[in-house]
């Protein structure tokens, strides 16, 4: 019998869920039905998705940035067709690739001057789990210095310098030395780096977890004081590159140089997972620096052709249709529209963002039966407040959206870059109804509070 992907999902489709609870991850699945995201999504295209009864959602979290390019966008795919059609001879170990030296070439084009030398992995943790070794090889210092809030990923490198206690608690003992500073604070990552044992700063320029965005003059003086101390400065963008904060690089917004930058998600269109890691030659070349170890540090999948060829396609598609300009146009657009909101609804505190990463952070009311569901929400579980607006989203306005942090009263948007002026009316109408509806306790944002304050406490 001949295997027909197509007749297997048409076969099996309604058992997503119950094959999740019983292999993959029972509390993920039973997550997804408490807050009504348990959809059967059948189709994708660029800024939207469609479930099997036809239903279209508009998905402001794009794969998490995987999918800046929308879902599906044509000319990716005809490099994906191709690519397979060309019956390429991938992953010959011991090579030099011709794909993964033209993707590399493409990518050095776009950096700020010195970096020059790419190292590809597959996953955004696996990139920067590669920045903090080379860092700490090339300077021959063991420590790394983050942020609060920061999120690099989670394997067991990445998690030792995340911000946040959410991720880390009960995975302990992890990568020792590590120092954690507050964003804007100067003189703590002075004192961190003038210890002399610090290898590497890394940040990401915006923060994705709750989209902090640092005081203007914090990562110039961040990187001038990396230099005085001899400490590589790293800017992960493995979010917020690519044209999401409406610059092709975030750091570009300060002008900064880093000595190593990460990317990762839509490098791949949406496609195929790859991340890279840009970097002054130096450093690479402290690394691998001799013929003994010229295969010091690499990963099976990295190069591989697939993805390579993804690479390419995406960033010709990024130049061909101006996405960057793009996502700063329209992000400006969408992020002054929902900033007026704030003066007609007093539970929004905050709307902030650059390109399209925008946060939006609500507050309690004032009015005080309002402020005692509020409060009863809080107590069984910070953030329970967002997560009614994000259900509210999805459930009255068919917008996908997720709450921007463990334990934080932010939404966060992440939509593809494509999106235009329909998408930006929908989702100012669609915010700007859910605020209106949370001023009503009988509403329907707070109605599904008691059983969401029933769950967290079962929890
Ligand atoms: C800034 C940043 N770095 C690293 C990662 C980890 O990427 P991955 O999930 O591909 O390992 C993420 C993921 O969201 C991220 O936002």
């Amino acid at each position: 019998m001949v295997f027909s992907l197509a007749q297997l999902i048409e076969e099996r489709q309604g058992d997503q869920y119950l094959l999740h609870e019983q292999y993959i991850n029972p509390y993920m699945a039973r997550v997804q039905r408490i807050i009504g995201f348990d959809k059967i999504y059948t189709r994708g295209e660029g800024a939207y998705l469609w479930d099997k009864d036809g239903i279209r959602y508009l998905d402001l979290l794009a794969g998490y940035s995987v999918f800046n390019l929308g879902r599906g966008h044509p000319a990716i795919k005809q490099a994906m067709m191709e690519f397979l059609s060309l019956d390429r001879p991938t992953l010959v170990k011991m090579d030099c690739p011709l794909l993964a030296g033209l993707l590399a070439e493409e990518l050095v084009k776009r950096m700020p001057p010195g970096l020059d030398a790419v190292f590809f992995a597959n996953s955004g943790a696996d990139a920067v789990d590669t920045a903090i070794k080379f860092a700490r090889y090339a300077t021959k210092r063991p420590r790394v210095v983050y942020l609060n809030h920061a999120f690099h990923g989670l394997t067991l490198g990445t998690l030792a310098i995340n911000g946040g206690d959410a991720f880390r608690k009960g995975f302990e003992p992890l990568l020792p030395g590590t120092g954690m500073v507050e964003m804007n604070d100067l003189e703590a990552l002075e004192r961190e780096l003038r210890q002399g044992d610090v290898a590497a700063f890394i940040v990401e320029p915006i923060q994705g977890k709750g989209v902090y965005i640092p005081a203007d003059d914090y990562l110039p003086e961040a990187q001038r004081l990396c230099r005085r101390y001899g400490t590589q400065f790293i800017c992960d963008e493995v979010q917020m590159g690519l044209g999401r904060a409406g610059k092709f690089l975030c750091c570009e917004h300060w002008n900064l140089e880093p000595d190593m930058v990460t990317l990762a998600k839509s490098l791949g269109g949406g496609y195929v997972p790859v991340s890279v890691v840009i970097m002054r030659r130096e450093i690479h070349d402290k690394v691998f620096g001799s013929l003994k170890r010229a295969q010091v540090h690499s990963t099976t999948f990295g190069q591989n052709d697939m993805a390579m060829a993804a690479g390419l396609a995406t960033l010709h598609v990024m130049d061909e249709e101006k996405i960057v300009e793009r996502s700063a146009t329209v992000g400006a657009k969408l992020l002054a529209r929902l900033s007026a909101l704030k003066e007609k609804h007093e539970m929004i505190a905050d709307v902030r963002g650059k390109g399209l990463v925008i946060g939006i952070e609500f507050r309690p009311p004032s009015s005080l039966a309002l402020k005692a569901a509020w409060t009863a929400l809080e107590a069984a579980e910070k953030g329970l407040f967002t997560q009614l607006v994000v259900m509210s989203l999805m459930r009255d306005h068919r917008i996908l959206t997720q709450v921007g942090g463990p334990g934080v009263n932010i939404v966060k948007l992440l939509p593809p870059l494509i999106i235009g002026d329909e998408e930006v009316e929908m989702i100012v109408k669609a915010f700007d109804a859910v605020m209106d509806d949370a001023r009503n306790l009988k509403g329907r944002v707070w109605a599904t509070s008691a059983e969401l304050i029933k769950q967290a406490m079962a929890a």
